[in-house]
């Protein structure tokens, strides 16, 4: 049983760009599952299947978990393909898997069916994994893909997926997957790049917590140069959802 979207106590629309700010997490994921469900139900009103990009690391476990009990509205996932923003270079089981986190949080309540289920094979070389991911949003995509729907998260420096600062794929123009080394973590990571990211219909940002408050206002107010200050949709809309905590230096103090 859904109940109605949480309201933001923060809301501004600017340079294509919306920032919505809640009351507490619990608001905010709710809110998020809502939007979810919104821009699903959206796109099945207008194209046979939906593509929807998960994004890893902890924050939107949460709102992974008010999807597989239906918070937010009632989802068709037969209808939905689902596929990862990025990934970690190690196994499904592994408990850094992202696609671990959302298996757990989301798959295990049978909701999407197995067959729509794209998960990035870290198991694989990361070269190849990305290479065969490349291939595999082809083939369901086609060969100009566009995700209705990428969720995104943000990294205390400001990394986005694994767009991590000072990493060669932030200069990727072509593949819409590649390997990347994190020279700072020792690893290799997956990830989608900018071309793919920015081809999206609607993009969001989830972040919470008061340990994101001082990238959070980095980032949104245009200070330094951080990865997901470039994701920018070419034509798709771009949605920062944040909590109270997590916004509250930038709504104090926005420094514009
Ligand atoms: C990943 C993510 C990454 C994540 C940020 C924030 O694989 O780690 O895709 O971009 O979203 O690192 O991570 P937290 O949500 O854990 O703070």
């Amino acid at each position: 049983m859904s109940t109605l979207a949480p309201k933001p106590i923060y809301r501004e629309a600017k340079s294509g760009r919306l920032v919505e700010a809640y009351a507490s997490a619990g608001d905010l994921f709710h809110a998020a599952a809502h939007k979810v469900a919104e821009i699903i139900s959206e796109c099945e009103g207008k194209k046979p299947a939906c593509a929807v990009a998960l994004s890893g690391g902890s924050t939107p476990k949460r709102l992974y978990e008010l999807l597989a009990k239906g918070e937010g509205g009632s989802i068709d996932w037969k209808r939905v393909q689902v596929f990862f923003s990025d990934e970690r270079n190690v196994p499904p089981e592994d408990l850094e898997s992202n696609y671990r986190m959302a298996k757990e949080s989301l798959f295990a309540s049978g909701l999407v069916p197995e067959a729509n289920i794209h998960r990035i094979h870290g198991e694989y070389s990361a070269d190849e994994a990305a290479r065969s991911y490349g291939e595999e949003i082809k083939r369901v995509l086609g060969d100009d893909p566009t995700f209705d729907l990428i969720l995104l998260g943000l990294g205390p420096d400001g990394h986005t997926a694994s767009l991590f600062p000072d990493s060669p794929a932030l200069d990727e123009k072509q593949r819409p997957v590649v390997a990347n080394r994190i020279d700072k973590l020792k690893s290799e990571r997956i990830t989608f790049t900018y071309p793919l990211l920015n081809s999206a219909e609607h993009v969001i940002f989830l972040a919470s917590g008061s340990d994101k408050a001082n990238i959070v206002r980095a980032v949104l107010s245009g200070n330094g140069d951080y990865p997901s200050q470039h994701v920018k949709p070419d034509k798709g809309e771009l949605i920062w959802m944040l909590d109270k905590d997590g916004a509250q230096l930038y709504i104090e103090r926005p420094n514009r």
